[in-house]
């Protein structure tokens, strides 16, 4: 991994950009690695179909921070069905293609989440039982 993004993933991590909560998401979403057990939760604001407000809190590695506070800085402003279909090569735009494998899937554990996140509010399912 070459020292540009060595230095801009140290930088989320270290000061990690729409990390919290929101009193009261629209739609919310968390996962953790399997590999593991790093978690992440995410939750959004949502208004006529954009996501207004986004928030992550968590546990994991700095890859996984990382991404996740770079993911949550894109999707301000996106509509809610683009977030939906966006697929790996955003994590891999942010965080550099020098990546190993398993570090792919700490990256990519932040895509997940938001996704789960996007497509819930969609599909109109609670959040809450
Ligand atoms: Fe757990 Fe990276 S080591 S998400």
């Amino acid at each position: 991994m070459d020292d540009f993004y060595r230095d801009y993933i140290l930088d989320h991590y270290r000061n990690p950009r729409n990390f919290g909560q929101i009193e009261r998401p629209d739609a919310e979403a968390e996962d953790l690695n399997p590999l593991c057990g790093d978690q992440i939760k995410i939750q959004l604001k949502v208004d006529d179909g954009v996501v207004k407000d986004v928030r992550f809190s968590g546990k994991g590695c700095a890859i996984s921070q990382a991404s996740t506070s770079m993911l949550t800085d894109a999707v301000k402003g996106m509509k809610l069905e683009d977030v939906a279909k966006l697929n790996k090569d955003v994590v891999l735009e942010n965080v550099g293609i020098g990546i190993s494998p398993t570090r792919l899937k700490c990256a990519m554990l932040g895509l997940r989440v938001l996704k789960s996140a996007a497509i819930g509010e969609i599909a109109g399912w609670p959040d809450e039982e």
